[in-house]
Formats: structure tokens, sequence, C-alpha cells
């Protein structure tokens, strides 16, 4: 007897960066031949503490299911109380509890994109309705806001999916738009992803929103400290949502190994702030240069540039070729465009000489 998948028809394996071992296979690269700015994390990898830290880990126990530890240190870094801190397996998994908790049939999710592509994949997973409010090319990719806020109020949708900086443009809202938001949002919960936070210059902090209830707040530790490969992310939320996605979450899905490692690199915030000004320098010299090859560029306060190139998968390939990665954001909806991750500034220089040999 053939099984029939119980996976809705419209939920794809969403597309991500990073380079893909056949594509390098068949390139006769290795992936230590590649520089890749397809990726938006902390150009300086990990903190040197966390491979330290990792080798005293006894991967014989169980690692803490509630992650209390952690817990407790993000909570003297942003003043929530570890009541209202979950902690996942990368904030991906935060994505996908928060839709398995909150959306079903019948319910629905609106996601202001273009945008990171998880957020549709758990909505659809979870059975829901999908509501797009679209930002347009012709107008920089800024939401109208009325707009917006006149269609949540209108749907009123269990979850409202909002990238702050948006991934892949960039665009960073100011408090007033995001409370509208939230307001509007009603009894749903607006779920603010603020995985890209930590290389805004001078970002309101978005920590006050949790007072009103219906807003939940994610970030990613695997931007900050480059911890890619351990996934380790958090959400900062009202107590009753910590406790609903708390019952839903599998027991011990952030192993020891990324809590061990997550407690060192947070312990050393230096590292963070160093890989923040190189990002600043990385920017700044891409932007300038980028724009003196021709090329649009979109002003960003984040870690990352959206660029116009025309045929992004074209360039992206060529790029490849000679040991540099991009994003193509053809999976975006944006296939004139690609997106660089700020890398250290003789990596940038790197990029921008390929990129004059294969204009
Ligand atoms: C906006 C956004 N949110 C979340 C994630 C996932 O982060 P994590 O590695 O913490 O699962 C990404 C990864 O690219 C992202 O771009």
């Amino acid at each position: 007897m053939a099984y029939s998948s119980q996976i809705p028809k419209r939920a794809n394996r969403p597309f991500h960066g990073g380079v893909s071992l056949a594509e390098l296979n068949a390139l006769g690269l290795t992936r230590e031949e590649v520089i890749d700015f397809s990726v938006n994390i902390n150009p300086l990898g990990p903190p040197p503490g966390v491979a330290a830290a990792l080798s005293r880990v006894n991967i014989a126990a169980y690692p803490d299911p509630e992650c209390r530890e952690i817990r407790e240190m993000i909570s003297r870094l942003t003043g929530v109380s570890p009541g209202q801190i979950v902690i996942g397996n990368g904030s991906t998994e935060l994505i996908h509890l928060l839709a398995h908790t909150y959306l079903g049939k019948g319910s629905q999710a609106l996601i202001m994109v273009p945008t990171f592509a998880e957020y549709e994949t758990a909505a659809r997973l979870a059975g829901a309705g999908v509501v797009l409010q679209e930002a347009v090319e012709e107008n920089d990719f800024i939401w109208d806001m009325s707009a917006v806020c006149r269609e949540v109020r209108h749907r009123q949708p269990g979850l409202v999916f909002l990238c702050q900086p948006n991934n892949p443009t960039g665009r960073y809202l100011e408090r007033e738009a995001v409370e509208s938001l939230a307001e509007a949002a009603g009894q749903g919960l607006l779920v603010l992803d603020e995985a890209y936070i930590s290389f805004v210059y001078e970002a309101w902090d978005s920590c006050q929103l949790l007072s009103q209830g219906n807003v939940v707040v994610l970030r990613s530790m695997t931007k900050d400290y480059a911890l890619t490969g351990l996934r380790l992310g958090y959400a900062l939320c009202p107590a009753g949502v910590a406790r609903a996605l708390s019952v839903s979450k599998p027991s011990w899905s952030v192993n020891a190994v990324a809590q061990a490692a997550g407690l060192t690199a947070l312990a050393d915030r230096e590292h963070l702030l160093r890989g923040i000004s190189c990002v600043q320098e990385g920017r700044g010299y891409l932007h300038l240069e980028l724009g003196a090859l021709g090329y649009k560029v979109l002003p960003s306060v984040a870690n990352f540039l959206l660029v116009k190139v025309g045929g992004a998968a074209a360039l992206r390939k060529r790029l490849l070729r000679r040991g540099v990665c991009v994003r193509d954001c053809t999976s975006f909806g944006l296939s004139e465009y690609i997106r660089i991750g700020v890398r250290t500034l003789p990596e940038c220089q790197r990029l921008l000489e390929v990129l004059r040999e294969v204009k």
C-alpha cells in the first residue's frame, strides 16, 4: 500500500544561502577555496573560546531540556525575565514552533515580503493560509504601512511575520510603525524576527514591545557569533507564549554542545563588537565600490547588501567558478538581484576584484 504525503501541496522546501557541496564538486572546488558571501554571519567566525568550551562538554549526558543557564544569561543581557525566554535549535526551530502552536487549518499568516522563506513554509506546513504584503521595487522595497495595518486589522491573522531588518532588502522599520502593526494584530501575534539586529547601528529596543502582550522577538545566535553549524536562537515573548512554545518543543532539541558554545559566546561581547565594526567597514567599502562599478545598491542597515545586477543566476555562477559565492535572489522573486553578506575588508576587496573580471 502506498502512503500518501501529508505535506500541504504548496509547502515547498525553502531555498537558502550557503554553498552546496554537489555544486562545488561539479566545479572542481573545495569548500575551503570559496569565500562565502551568500550567508550573513559575523565575518570573524565564532569567538575564540568556543572551541575549548566544546571540548569540555560531556556528550554522554542529556542536555538541559530547559536551557536554564543560557536563558539566565540572555535575561541578564536583555532585561527580559527567564520565564519569557525560549531557546531553539536555531531561530528556525522557533519559527516552526510558533506556526505549529498558533496556526492551523482555517487560520492565516500574514507575511511582509520579499523576505526569509521559512515563514511561509512553516505556515503552510501548519495548514494555514498565507497572505503576502509586498514591498515593491518601484517603491525601493518600502512597505506602505497604512495598507499593511489595514489588511492586518481586516484579516486578523493568527501570526504576522516581520523581518527586522528585512532579509534581503535591509529595510528597518521605526518603533512607531512596529507599534502600529502590533496594535493592528489585536489577538494575533506579531513575530519580529531580529536575526540581524546586532549589526544595526543604534537599533531601538524592541524588548519594550513585549509588554503589548502580542509581540514575539526572535534572535539568532548563528549570525552574531557564527554558530551556524551548531544551531542556536532564542525567542523573547509574553510568559504565556513562552509556556505554550516550551510544551510544543521537542525536549532536547538544543544539544549540549550548542548550549556550551552559546554560553561562551554570549560572555564574549568584545568579539561581537569587533564583528560589528568589521561589518561597518566592509559595508561602506562595498557600497561605494559597487556603486562605482555601475550597480544599483540598496541602502542597508544590516550586514548584507541587495544589489541589482541584471541576471543574478548567471553572475553568481561566473563568480562561483572563481571562488566567490553570492546569493542569487531569484528565490525571493528578485531574479535581477544578488545579496552580498558583508565580510572582512580584504575579502570584500577580493570580491570586487573578481567582479571586475567577470562583469
Ligand atoms: C531573517 C532570518 N531569520 C532566521 C534565520 C535562521 O536563523 P537560524 O540559523 O538561527 O535558524 C535566517 C537565516 O538565514 C534569516 O535570514
